[in-house]
């Protein structure tokens, strides 16, 4: 058994069947439209390494969580615009999972073929081992590059590497060793920006960023817990009251460690629905059970604060905003931060999360930045972990 992930670019493949499991799970607008396809854009290079060495791809990915096939999910849109960037190729997008679907048996060299939305599927969330070897009878070999899953034991992605010569792609690669590097030997100041609604998705990371980080900024709804963990009253905000507890141990934790937990001083307190004031700057000691409204964003005191701590850092990590950027009356804080961190160009700075991209993805100066991931849930447990069961599964093969 290999200790490694052996990574496409080290290995020979050539002219044959890869199944390439691809994270394109994008956010579509109403009409059906891609919202976003950096994450389509970010395994191009990985598509368009295998395709020079004459490879026939076959494509895997899901999109969203379909309970069973709807047309509402279908990769259609997807593979759409796949094939606006691979104009030499025909990208055909088929449902039957069978070595003998016509498409899949008369592949030709000129044509990638696309599997539907794989968690229409159940077998594929259950991981399932039939259903695994099933979708490893389709190729020879099978190609990781969907980072963004790989904390999931699905069947498209721990369970083909049992049955197949296994191999990480290039955007695997990216995103392993740039997090690696940062979080491993990371230059000091290291400041980690954590927001966004929920801290308990964030628990076991911000335990991890206790160990390794000298300040950890906190904003975003996970802020108001914390807040509340102090005794300080935040009204109508949201507040995961059963969490005050496990944020008041974190508090604890944090006063006995080197790292230093930033909460906001000052905040916008608004209606989210409602923009036309931009909402109110209240100390958060101000804010009181009888305010008409919720913290909606940090306030302009806690973004300098913020930013004179981001000007110093060596090494920068962020996830989530800081507030509710659905209303662009409440995303200046997110936007400021964005700003401080593109403007220090002396750290190394990685950016993740599904909201994250979704506040900064159509910004200026994107290239400031390190490392933008394509995970979400992922590039947390990886940082927390080291590791994801799909790059284990990959070792494993
Ligand atoms: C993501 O968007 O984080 C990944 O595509 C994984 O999706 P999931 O959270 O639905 O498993």
């Amino acid at each position: 058994m290999s200790k490694k992930v052996k990574f496409v670019d080290e290995a020979k493949i050539n002219q044959k069947k890869v199944l390439l499991r691809v994270d394109f799970n994008v956010t579509l607008n109403p009409d059906y439209t891609i919202a976003d396809d950096f994450r389509i854009r970010q395994s191009l290079p990985t598509i368009k390494y295998l395709l020079g060495k004459k490879n026939r791809l076959i494509l895997i990915s899901h999109l969203d969580r379909p309970k069973g096939r709807d047309p509402k999910y279908s990769l259609k849109p997807v593979a759409k615009d796949l094939q606006n960037y691979l104009s030499d190729y025909k990208v055909l997008l088929t449902d039957k999972l069978s070595p003998e679907n016509p498409i899949l048996k008369n592949q030709k060299e000129d044509e990638i073929v696309f599997l539907e939305n794989i968690r229409f599927w159940k077998e594929e969330k259950e991981n399932d081992p039939e259903f695994a070897q099933k979708l490893a009878s389709l190729g020879e070999v099978f190609v990781n590059d969907a980072f963004g899953v790989c904390h999931r034991e699905n069947a498209s992605v721990v369970g083909i590497p049992k049955f197949l010569p296994s191999f990480g792609g290039l955007l695997l690669k990216k995103e392993i060793e740039t997090i690696k590097k940062a979080i491993e030997k990371p230059k000091h100041p290291f400041v980690a920006i954590i927001g966004g609604a929920k801290i308990s998705t964030k628990i076991a990371l911000i335990d991890r960023l206790l160990e390794i980080a000298d300040y950890l900024l906190i904003g975003g709804g996970l802020a108001n817990t914390f807040l509340c963990a102090q005794g300080i009253n935040t009204g109508k905000s949201y507040c995961e009251i059963d969490k005050v507890e496990i944020a008041r141990k974190i508090l604890f934790k944090a006063a006995k460690s080197k790292t230093a937990i930033i909460l906001p001083e000052d905040v916008v307190v608004g209606d989210p629905e409602n923009s036309e004031n931009g909402g109110k700057v209240l100390k958060v000691e101000e804010i009181e059970k009888k305010e008409n409204g919720a913290i909606l964003d940090i306030g302009p005191e806690t973004q300098a604060k913020f930013a004179s701590i981001i000007a110093k850092a060596k090494t920068i990590i962020w996830n989530g905003p800081v507030g509710y950027i659905e209303n662009p009356a409440f995303r200046r804080g997110t936007d400021f931060i964005y700003y401080c961190i593109t403007e220090n160009t002396d750290a190394i700075s990685i950016v993740g999360g599904g909201d994250t991209l979704a506040a900064i993805s159509k910004k200026e100066y994107l290239d400031k930045i390190t490392h933008i991931s394509t995970g979400g849930g992922a590039m947390l447990e990886f940082i927390e972990r080291g590791t994801l069961p799909g790059i284990e599964a990959l070792k494993a093969s």
